[in-house]
């Protein structure tokens, strides 16, 4: 599927009477076919100054509630920025999932200056994420926060 096709079949699934829980679980399905490099994809959701993971497809991960601030997911909170991370072993602020990741990206589920939770991909390839893959994923995430209030 391309990028396109994928985005309208997210955005028939949130315009679409499915439940938030059922949304979310859908498009994370949805976004890991859509790159054979993408290992693990996870959303988290805010809770305060709390991200709680939602749902994912990929290893089993202990990172389940990431305090503001904490690893590259409370990094994107923090500085309220997407991040893109080219190599993990280069970090110190970083939480690993599995021994294999090699890179990561998080694209904020955001409105304006309100911020719901993220997308987190990670890849066992180095550098495997570029503008493409934050382009693709910031569609797919304004898609995602038009369900939340
Ligand atoms: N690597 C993330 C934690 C989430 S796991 O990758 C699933 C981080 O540093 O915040």
């Amino acid at each position: 599927m391309t990028d396109d096709e994928i985005l309208l079949k997210i955005e028939e699934l949130v315009n679409s009477d499915a439940p938030l829980d059922q949304v979310l679980r859908r498009a994370v399905e949805m976004i890991k076919q859509s790159r054979d490099y993408y290992d693990w994809v996870g959303i988290y959701l805010l809770e305060g100054d709390v991200l709680v993971l939602h749902n994912y497809i990929g290893e089993p991960t202990e990172h389940t509630r990431i305090p503001v601030g904490v690893g590259v997911c409370g990094t994107a909170v923090a500085t309220r920025s997407n991040q893109i991370i080219g190599d993990v072993t280069k970090l110190d602020n970083y939480l690993a999932c599995s021994p294999r990741t090699r890179s990561e990206i998080v694209v904020l589920i955001r409105r304006g200056d309100e911020i719901f939770g993220q997308i987190d991909i990670d890849s066992d390839r180095a550098g495997a994420f570029d503008a493409r893959d934050e382009a693709m994923l910031s569609r797919a995430a304004d898609l995602l926060a038009r369900r939340f209030k």
